[in-house]
């Protein structure tokens, strides 16, 4: 029998990144395109039928695809320069589940299915959970076919060079319509259970709003030693100010979260006063306060790029308001596992798209680093075992 543990270490070499350390695996890359095949082989020999549905996504299914499903899963890629467990964790410990169920002889009532959202990070599109947003109608079909990646080349064309249509992108209510209850098992990506006594798993509660925002600067590029200070039309300074207006925003704000974790200068010379800067702007707050917290690091932007001769936009590029998981189904979850705590968290998940839909639900496994989205994420051998457990107990009493 193969544990959760050793799928894992079965792509351990995947997608490694040694320029940025931890993984990269992006939708449709050579690396997320052989996790991909390994999703397969390994679904497959579990005795699973692998299909890949109109956006991307994977569905290994035990039994006849059909209503009522029990779905769990979680995702392959990666941030740049991401933890080994983020994302497939969750994908290892559900056929590590399903494997022992087959060995032990378990004939689900109803059918199950293993999922592999695609784009759960938005690593290389920019939009999180953009598998799962096409599936459910969260995304306008045309907005996504027509998101870039940093090199400019369209989801569109990224699709079909996946071998699949771009045209029929988009909702896919019949196979939403399948999923009777979903949930996802995921690494811990803050200290909450680390710095609890004794507690490797968790049962998701929430999960807080947030969104990405788009600042785009313009000024005049030029010559760094020629351009006298007085003379500079430079966008990196307004892009500077959101930085620090970010946290200085956020601070004033309960419970809120801002993060700037990228910037691109261009032409990015460093003897070049830069032309244009883009920078991506990550929101988080409970309740509804991310877009006016937002919109003042907005005004801080517009202030700062006129007091420099430049100008700005601001685009929202994705957005989701607070998800509260399915009450009954999290009992449910409590009460096979006997007793271990509930998790708020700032991370988003496809179960939270998937929850605006149908009952979903997320267990989280400890994370004794406390760190996420980089290589020092990390959850213990043992602690990999308890979360494939606890998924296969709830799987068997869901299925039935
Ligand atoms: C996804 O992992 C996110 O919450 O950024
Ligand atoms: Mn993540
Ligand atoms: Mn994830
Ligand atoms: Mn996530």
């Amino acid at each position: 029998m193969s544990g959760t543990q050793t799928l894992l270490d079965e792509i351990a070499g995947v997608g490694a990144d040694p320029a940025r350390g931890g993984y990269s695996r992006h939708v449709f890359d050579h690396a997320e395109t052989q996790l991909r095949e390994w999703f397969t082989e390994r679904a497959t020999g579990a005795g699973l039928e692998v299909e890949t549905d109109r956006n991307g996504n994977l569905w290994a299914w035990w039994g006849t695809p059909g209503p009522d499903a029990v779905v769990t899963g979680s995702h392959l890629d990666s941030v740049p320069g991401g933890g080994a467990f983020d994302g497939p964790l969750g994908v290892a410990s559900a056929l590590a589940a399903v494997r022992a169920l087959r060995e032990r002889g378990v004939t689900p009532a109803r059918p199950l299915a293993v999922v592999v959202f695609a784009e759960e990070e938005g690593g290389r599109f920019g939009v999180p959970c953009l598998g799962s947003r096409l599936l459910t109608g969260a995304i306008d079909p045309d907005k996504a076919r027509r998101l870039r990646d940093p090199d400019g080349v369209t989801l569109a064309e990224a699709a079909a060079g996946a071998g699949l249509d771009p045209a029929r992108l988009g909702p896919d209510p019949e196979r939403l319509g399948r999923i009777g209850r979903f949930v996802e098992l995921h690494v811990e990506q803050g200290r909450a259970l680390a710095d609890l006594d004794d507690a490797p798993i968790a049962v998701g509660s929430t999960v807080i709003a947030h969104g990405r925002w788009r600042f785009s600067f313009a000024g005049q590029g030029n010559h760094a030693g020629a351009t006298l200070l007085a003379d500079r039309r430079d966008p990196m300074l307004p892009a500077a100010a959101v930085v620090a207006a970010a946290r200085r925003v956020a601070a004033t704000v309960p419970q809120a979260r801002a993060t700037v974790g990228r910037l691109v200068p261009r032409p990015g010379g460093t003897n070049v006063i830069a032309s244009t800067v883009d920078l991506w702007l990550d929101a988080r707050v409970p309740g509804e306060g991310v877009h006016p917290m937002v919109a003042e690091i907005a005004e801080a932007a517009r202030a700062a790029a006129e007091d420099e001769g430049c100008t700005v936009t601001v685009t929202e590029e994705s957005s989701s308001g607070d998800v509260t998981f399915d009450p009954a189904l999290r009992d449910e979850l409590g009460a096979l596992l006997g007793g271990v705590p509930e998790l708020p968290t700032g991370a988003g998940h496809d179960a939270a798209i998937l929850a605006g839909h149908v009952p979903s639900a997320m267990l989280y496994v400890r994370n004794p680093t406390g760190i996420s989205h980089a290589p020092e994420e990390f959850a213990e051998a043992a602690d990999v075992e308890r979360g494939g457990a606890a998924l296969r107990t709830v799987l068997e009493r869901l299925c039935r």
